[in-house]
């Protein structure tokens, strides 16, 4: 027995492999029967799904499936539309938008889920109705595959596309390579949007990731410090006088233009990132404060200015630890030097606490001079450390 005519493991004993130049001078037909041989593979039925060529039923199975292949494809190009241009810039609730913005996610999962769901459902489809179900038995055996069954089984599934008949179903073809293609358009629009939408080009300045609501909505407009009383309505400035050393504050932003306005004023004591804590530095500290370079200013005497918002997950950091002049977050337990622009010291925390710029106008109210100059609360893209 020479290397070509060896047994087949698991297949017809009684016939040797064909050679190489033998392989080569077979058609498909001839391939699909000599490896269903030589595997053993007994085929007991192989049925046409679609005997009789152009019925009413098989149009209609041809254009079913390539409504599903086109649904794919319009829920494929409606994620890739919302992914870029839906409104995603972040609407404080109860502003114009905050609706629309909320819709984000979702449009998004539904529409991929859709594409997918419709391209799956059209390819399954396919399937049942166009590929031949044979009934075929096969002995099973072990061991790599030889040149011969390579070659046999590319026939096979060559063979097993050709009775699917998808080669003259352009409708479907045409349907399944635009579902495909959309999507594959998605994966590639999801690297691609991020350079698109641009978190910097805000040219109306009301990306509330980007400013709280100490921005001042005019240049000359005064934003105020204010306590909370526990009334909303009831306004109580903070002074200097206000605070004795060694004093913690939490304050609020208030403007005059939100005097007569119930819903505003309880907004500027609600909106997460408006909360402050305003520190009086006893006498005996204020000759160790180390100021952040570019901040030298942002204090009033001995009166400091930082966000209550956490720079780890963005808990209420509420603690004061007076006589070591370091506030701690309760949730992980980072720790920030008051001392040194709020600089963490100590737990998971990787970044001092935002500053706010404050100073005294003439009436002797504090008030903030502009917005934090960076964002507020846990990590956040291009931010200081
Ligand atoms: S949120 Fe403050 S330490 Fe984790």
């Amino acid at each position: 027995m020479t290397d070509n005519e060896q047994e087949h493991p698991g297949g017809d004993d009684t016939q040797p492999e064909p050679t190489a130049e033998q392989l080569a001078e077979m058609d498909r037909d001839q391939l699909v029967r000599l490896g269903t041989n030589l595997d053993g593979v007994q085929i007991e039925e192989y049925p046409d799904p679609w005997p009789v060529k152009g019925t009413k039923a098989e149009k209609r199975a041809e254009r079913l499936i390539s409504t599903w292949f086109v649904v794919s494809a319009i829920a494929g190009l409606a994620f890739v539309v919302a992914l870029i241009w839906w409104p995603w810039r972040y609407k404080y609730p109860g502003t114009d938008g905050h609706f629309l913005y909320t819709l984000y996610t979702p449009v998004l999962g539904v529409t991929l889920g859709v594409a997918i769901l419709a391209l799956a459902i059209g390819i399954i489809l396919y399937t049942k109705k166009f590929i031949p179900h044979e009934v075929a038995v096969q002995q099973r055996h072990d061991g790599q595959s030889s040149e011969v069954d390579r070659s046999t089984i590319v026939a096979q599934l060559a063979d097993a596309g050709n009775r699917s008949t998808i080669a003259r179903r352009s409708a479907i073809k045409r349907s399944a390579g635009l579902g495909a293609g959309v999507l594959g358009l998605g994966a590639v629009a999801l690297p691609v949007a991020s350079f698109i939408k641009d978190p910097w080009n805000n040219e109306a300045e009301e990306d509330s990731l980007a400013s709280t609501g100490w921005r001042k909505q005019s240049a000359d407009e005064t934003v105020y410090l204010r306590r909370n009383t526990g009334d909303p309505e009831e306004i109580s400035l903070v002074r200097p006088e206000d605070l004795d050393a060694g004093a913690l504050e939490t304050v609020f932003p208030y403007r005059e233009s939100e005097k007569d306005d119930p819903k505003a004023l309880l907004e500027a004591l609600r909106r997460a990132d408006n909360p402050v804590m305003l520190f009086r530095l006893r006498p005996e500290d204020t000759a160790n404060v180390q100021e952040r370079k570019g901040q030298e200013d942002f204090h009033y005497g001995s009166y400091y200015a930082y966000t209550k918002i956490c720079s780890h997950v963005g808990c209420p950091v509420s603690l004061y630890e007076q006589r070591k002049n370091v506030v701690l977050c309760p949730c992980h337990q980072s720790q920030f030097d008051v001392l040194s622009y709020c600089k963490p010291v100590f737990g998971p925390a990787t970044r001092a606490l935002a500053q706010l710029p404050i100073t005294v106008n003439e009436e002797g109210y504090f008030v903030a001079r502009h917005d934090f100059v960076e964002a507020v609360g846990p990590g956040y893209w291009e931010r200081r450390s």
